[in-house]
């Protein structure tokens, strides 16, 4: 049985969604504080927190789970500048709790939302995974001291992880079934699509003046259903015998944010509302992956890469729940 921790958020519940697909056993662990119960589609469900102890052991006594797959963290990277240590005491303190629980409950596999945002500012793209990792900003910190702790893990307890470095998770369940309903919206994509839909009066574009072919920043958006299935290969990756590594997880091709308004524009059919501001501290112009060693490794295949149709997956969602899931205020 596999334990999603996080499954009633964005990414979590789309795998969750793929997990009983393939016929997995599934149980969501989530304390719903950004998540939304209507996005966990199936499996077991449990509220709760996975920073408390007391939860983590009733839970891993009452399941027979053999994976944990994690992905329940705080990732807005500004508020990471002013409260670090919110990020500190759920990504790192929290993850600690969770290692230790795994290792008194002798559960093997655990698989890791880790992020691009572990790099830092690039020194070459495309990204790969021997790229030093200097994050600028305390969420990538978090990340990265997360990910550092379950080498240790592995060194001295035999706990194997897979930790998936993913660029830009975008676009939204094939079926229209689930979708992106963060608050607050800090993405692209659904911030313009909200925009489409008159959910917002106007998209930033924050900076203009980059070094790239029209000015603005450019990302490796990536489908948050490929992003689901790669967790499944890297969970049997795992059991094959694989070793403790790192993957990044991308398309490898980059589009601008003038690219992406574009090409939602011709999704939706209308023009959207674009003002343009300038650059935020911290972005960099251009951030995408290599990810050759996860086609190779674990036989990822992005099904969803090129980005009309991850606009085209978004789109059916944000156009058919214009309030999400409607469960805030
Ligand atoms: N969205 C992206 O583009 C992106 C990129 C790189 C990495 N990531 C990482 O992927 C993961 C998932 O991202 P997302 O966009 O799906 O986030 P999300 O906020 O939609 O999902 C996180 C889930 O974790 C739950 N959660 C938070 N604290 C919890 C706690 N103490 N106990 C139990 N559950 C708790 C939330 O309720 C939510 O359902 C995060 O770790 C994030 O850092 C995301």
């Amino acid at each position: 049985m596999i334990c999603v921790i996080g499954g009633a958020g964005y990414i979590g519940s789309h795998c969750v969604k793929r997990l009983l697909e393939r016929g997995y056993n599934v149980v969501t662990l989530d304390n719903l504080e950004a998540g939304h119960l209507a996005a966990v589609v199936g499996g077991e469900f449990i509220q709760g927190d996975y920073t408390d102890r007391w939860s983590l052991d009733g839970l891993f006594s009452s399941y027979p789970i053999e994976c944990v797959m994690h992905f329940a963290a705080y990732a807005s990277v500004a508020e990471s500048m002013t409260d670090p240590a919110r990020f500190y005491r759920l990504n790192v303190v929290g993850g600690y709790v969770l290692l230790e629980a795994m290792r008194a409950h002798r559960i093997p596999y655990l698989i890791f939302s880790s992020s691009a945002a572990t790099y830092g500012e690039p020194r070459q793209v495309p990204i790969a995974e021997d790229h030093p990792q200097e994050p600028t900003n305390a969420y990538g910190e978090t990340k990265r001291a997360f990910e550092q702790m379950l080498r240790w893990y592995d060194v001295a307890f035999g706990l194997r992880s897979i930790s998936l470095r993913y660029f830009n998770a975008a676009g939204a369940d094939p079926d229209g079934q689930l979708g992106e309903d963060h608050h607050p919206e800090t993405h692209l994509i659904p911030l313009v699509l909200l925009t489409a839909l008159g959910k917002r009066a106007v998209i930033k574009i924050f900076g203009t003046d980059y070094d790239t072919p029209d000015g603005t920043a450019i990302r490796d958006y990536i489908h948050v259903t490929d992003l689901a299935d790669a967790h499944i290969l890297a969970y049997e990756a795992l059991k094959r015998g694989a070793p403790t590594t790192a993957y990044n997880l991308g398309n490898g091709l980059g589009y601008s944010v003038r690219e992406v308004i574009r090409t939602a524009e011709q999704v939706v059919g209308r023009s959207i509302p674009q003002e343009e501001a300038p650059r935020r501290a911290g972005d960099p112009a251009r951030l995408v992956a290599s990810a050759e060693r996860a086609r190779r490794e674990l036989g990822w295949q992005p099904q969803y890469a090129d980005l009309r149709t991850i606009i085209e997956t978004a789109w059916r969602w944000h156009s058919t729940h214009p309030d999400g899931y409607a469960d805030r205020v």
